[in-house]
């Protein structure tokens, strides 16, 4: 396992749509592993895998540490797809790859996702506040998608002033 080098607002591979998995082998499993270690190391909620540079349907979510009625543990979702969604959330967000930045965004309040798990068995889940929340996020990253993205055009440009002046500096 391997903590890898999380991208940042402005990588193009942050911008590209990821494509499907075909075959869930030992490279994906690797992927998931090294994925978690490095979503636990910056503890983040959620992590997809455009995020470590790698341009497949992939995310994770742990939301373990939020509250006790979410679903807890390492949660793996692979091809995910949204089926329905209804009612609205106006929370604050942040992202891994935008470090330091945090804005509220407007989200489907409830979800049904269906996806596969580690293992390739299909399964869905009904999540609500924060982890539709999280689900919606990850599942933009996999369209090329960041949550600054749904901000209006003035709080775009204002976001678009903070990172110029506190974006970190790649080594
Ligand atoms: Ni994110």
């Amino acid at each position: 396992m391997a903590v890898r080098k999380i991208l940042v607002y402005g990588n193009p591979l942050l911008r590209e749509r990821a494509e499907e998995i075909s075959e869930i082998d030992g490279e994906i499993q690797t992927l998931i592993e090294d994925m978690a270690e490095t979503m636990y190391a910056a503890k983040g909620l959620g992590l997809a895998a455009n995020q470590v540079g790698v341009l497949k349907r992939l995310f994770l979510m742990d939301l373990s540490q939020r509250e006790e009625k979410l679903p807890q543990g390492l949660l793996v979702f692979i091809n995910p797809e949204i089926l329905e969604a209804e009612g609205e959330l106006y929370e604050e967000e942040g992202c891994l790859s935008i470090p330091g930045y945090a804005a509220k965004v407007r989200r489907y309040a409830r979800v049904l996702v269906r996806a596969l798990d580690r293992e390739g068995n299909p399964f869905e889940m009904e999540l609500s506040g924060l982890a539709a929340r999280a689900v919606q996020h990850e599942l933009d990253h996999l369209n090329g998608v960041l949550y600054v993205d749904h901000l209006s055009p003035l709080k775009q440009k204002l976001f678009k002033r903070w990172w110029k002046k506190h974006r970190p500096r790649e080594g």
